[in-house]
């Protein structure tokens, strides 16, 4: 029930229980006040029972909302309190229109979808969680990736793979988005390069963070405007060598071998407008044995990839949600 509730409220648990105690504090506060108030008025087994309904109408109407709002404030939960207020007297027909965001307080204007929008408050407090971040994969090939991240945040309260992006008919990729009832888009070379990017399409599918998982094609700059800092690529090799455009599948694990490297690995970053050079965020190593092949290497670094990936999105994409 807990749980439901706070998924419902979009909060952190830290703030779900702030928030439990300001109602509890709030009720005990207003019983008090009522006490003193009808001791203070004289009011008694005598008074008409009109003047008391009067006086215990008036502190739920104004009095409990007045204590709430103090102590929201107090404890740092103004915005969540202040939506709440607003909310309750839009019901009551007091004012109208969409509830507005308080004084001061910060919403973030971001990809989210309209209920997930992110609202920060100044100083303490964890943000309130959206409901469901939805993320997009991007794959072109047979997709063991795209399968563990979908594995991975399935049934995830928070985090949703809604759609699998494709740019090759008939790519394991496409089987897996299907075996797995998830929508998939198939892209064309056109409108991706000399369109908008799918921003649109994507924006539309209320995507908020979008993972390639061995898609080839380069990002074109306006989905990269579109989703800044929320792109994020693997690399199966320790960037910054071996990257750059052509280097990708065995072609990779082929130059580590030939360039008698010790070590390889994987790579997660942010992607910017050239390949494989975005703000690294995460490297594993594996070590290149003698009697390595480019297909032996190339499983080692899959069983980094399937390890690690889904985990650093998650890291990624909740830390996002927290700034
Ligand atoms: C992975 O090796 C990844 O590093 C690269 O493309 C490959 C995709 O593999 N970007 P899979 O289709 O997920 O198996």
């Amino acid at each position: 029930m807990f749980n439901r509730l706070q998924n419902k409220w979009g909060v952190s648990t830290r703030q779900f229980w702030i928030i439990f105690l300001i109602f509890g504090l709030t009720g005990t506060t207003t019983a008090i006040f009522t006490r003193f108030i009808t001791g203070w008025l004289g009011m008694d087994a005598s008074t008409s029972w009109v003047w008391k309904v009067s006086l215990r109408l008036g502190m739920l109407l104004f009095g409990y909302q007045c204590i709430l709002l103090f102590y929201a404030a107090l404890l740092g939960q103004w915005t969540f309190f202040w939506k709440y207020e607003q909310k309750l007297l839009k019901k009551l027909g007091i004012i109208g229109g969409e509830p507005a965001v308080a004084p001061k307080k910060r919403a973030i204007s971001s990809p989210l979808p309209q209920t997930a929008r992110l609202f920060i408050e100044k100083g303490m407090n964890a943000p309130i969680k959206p409901p469901q971040t939805r993320l997009a994969i991007f794959a072109s090939g047979t997709g063991t990736n795209a399968e563990k991240i979908i594995q991975h945040f399935s049934g995830h309260p928070q985090i949703k793979v809604a759609l699998i992006v494709c740019n090759k008919p008939g790519a394991g990729v496409t089987e897996i988005a299907q075996a797995n009832q998830i929508p998939l888009q198939m892209i064309d070379k056109e409108p991706f390069f000399r369109g908008d990017g799918y921003t649109s399409q994507l924006k539309e599918k209320n995507i908020d963070f979008i993972v390639l998982a061995g898609f080839l094609w380069k990002i074109p700059e306006t989905l990269i405007n579109a989703y800044p800092d929320k792109i994020i690529n693997i690399h199966p090799a320790l960037l910054p060598k071996f990257g750059g455009k052509g280097m990708y599948g065995s072609k990779v694990h082929e130059a580590v071998i030939a360039m008698g490297e010790k070590e390889s690995g994987i790579t997660i970053h942010f992607v910017n407008e050239h390949f494989d050079e975005g703000k690294p965020i995460f490297q594993a190593k594996c070590p290149v044995e003698a009697d390595d092949t480019p297909e032996s290497l190339a499983q080692k670094v899959h069983r980094l990839e399937h390890t690690h990936f889904p985990v650093i999105v998650e890291q990624v994409v909740t830390s996002a949600l927290l700034k």
